[in-house]
């Protein structure tokens, strides 16, 4: 008796998890437009390279047409990103109206009620959103139709039940402002959206996407990710620490780290991105924002 207790246990505790947590959530039925100018696309083009491109984009054909998300441990199934491209049959923003996309970077609700934390950005200004949405819905030609899809998401029932936890969509929240350019809060602004808080903080499945600053870790680094053929690299302290992290760049070694991967003591490798489209001033507001982080002492091995 005493050991079939456990396995009872886990019987009665994996359904009622599963029961439990919702795994499928009401969408919007905003009737909102993304205006679109050249000055839009533009931006929205810049952030969708610094953004969307990391898990989206694929360099042999140059189009978002989705990829593999690597770094989700075997364990817990395989998971696709979505062809972005205006393919009718294997492109989804086709079938997304431009409120359902805005809701999904601020809820992380997608069309069909699922819950998708890759895309979050509750932070995000309603003006870059838009951006975002005007440039999808663009002639550029990375998103010219092609009919390829990289794959199709499965997750194991570990992952399943892992997911169902983690289900827990962002209240929509409007009305987001810009901060001023080149401030100290554009810098700030710029390490959540970028996402440069996800990798060099302390876990990727334990970030404050509301609050990024109060993340574990928040940019002391040492997570592990894939590189370019699965071996792993473990991303830097990007904390202004003089001997682990970042307290000696200049404001010229740091731009030629962002936008080619010139750190001065070696060439980073992927899946550092190269943020090839920032604009300097950007670049430097960021530099200007981590010089006011807290300096963490921690030293990363890397392998
Ligand atoms: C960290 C990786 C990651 C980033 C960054 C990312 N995505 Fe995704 N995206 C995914 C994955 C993975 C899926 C597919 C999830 C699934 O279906 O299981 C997806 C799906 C989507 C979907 C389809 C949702 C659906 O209903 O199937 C859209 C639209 C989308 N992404 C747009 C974007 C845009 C635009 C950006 C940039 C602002 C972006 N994504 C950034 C990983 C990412
Ligand atoms: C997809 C994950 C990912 C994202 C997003 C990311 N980085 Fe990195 N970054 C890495 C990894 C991994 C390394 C280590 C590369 C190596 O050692 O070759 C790194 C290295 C660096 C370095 C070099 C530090 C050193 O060791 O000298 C700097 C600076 C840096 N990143 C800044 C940023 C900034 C700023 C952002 C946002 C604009 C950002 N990173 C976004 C993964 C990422």
């Amino acid at each position: 008796m005493k050991k079939l207790f456990p396995a009872i246990a886990l019987c009665l505790l994996i359904p009622a998890v599963i029961i439990g947590c919702k795994t499928r959530f009401d969408t919007t039925k905003s009737n909102y437009k993304a205006t679109n100018s050249s000055a839009s696309i533009d931006r929205g083009k810049e952030l969708a390279f610094s953004i969307c491109a990391g898990c989206h984009y694929d360099r042999h054909v140059n189009k978002f047409i989705g990829m593999q998300i690597r770094d989700v441990p075997g364990i817990a199934g395989k998971v696709y990103s979505a062809n972005l491209t205006h393919s009718k049959t294997n492109g989804v923003t086709a079938h997304y109206s431009d409120a359902e996309l805005k809701y999904l970077f601020k809820t992380g609700i997608a069309r069909d009620g699922r819950f998708l934390e890759y895309m979050l950005r509750p932070n995000m200004a309603d003006q870059d959103i838009n951006a975002i949405i005007a440039f999808l819905r663009s002639d550029d030609p990375s998103l010219a139709a092609a009919d390829t899809t990289a794959g199709r998401t499965r997750f194991t029932w570990i992952g399943k039940i892992y997911m169902s936890m983690h289900a827990k969509p962002l209240p929509f929240k409007e009305g987001v402002k810009l901060p001023a350019a080149n401030s100290v809060a554009m810098g700030y602004y710029l390490v959540d959206n970028l996402g440069c808080f996800h990798c060099h903080s302390g876990s990727l499945t334990k970030l404050n996407l509301l609050y990024p600053d109060q993340t574990k870790g928040y940019l002391a680094g040492g997570i592990k990710l894939k590189g370019a053929n699965g071996q792993k690299i473990t991303a830097s302290n990007i904390t202004p620490d003089k001997n682990t992290g970042i307290g000696d760049y200049t404001k010229e070694q740091f731009r030629a780290a962002l936008t080619d991967g010139r750190a001065p003591d070696r060439q980073l490798k992927p899946p550092m991105p190269r943020f090839r489209m920032l604009k300097t001033e950007e670049i430097d507001a960021i530099y200007d924002y981590l010089q006011t982080v807290p300096a963490v002492e921690h030293k990363i091995i890397s392998m």
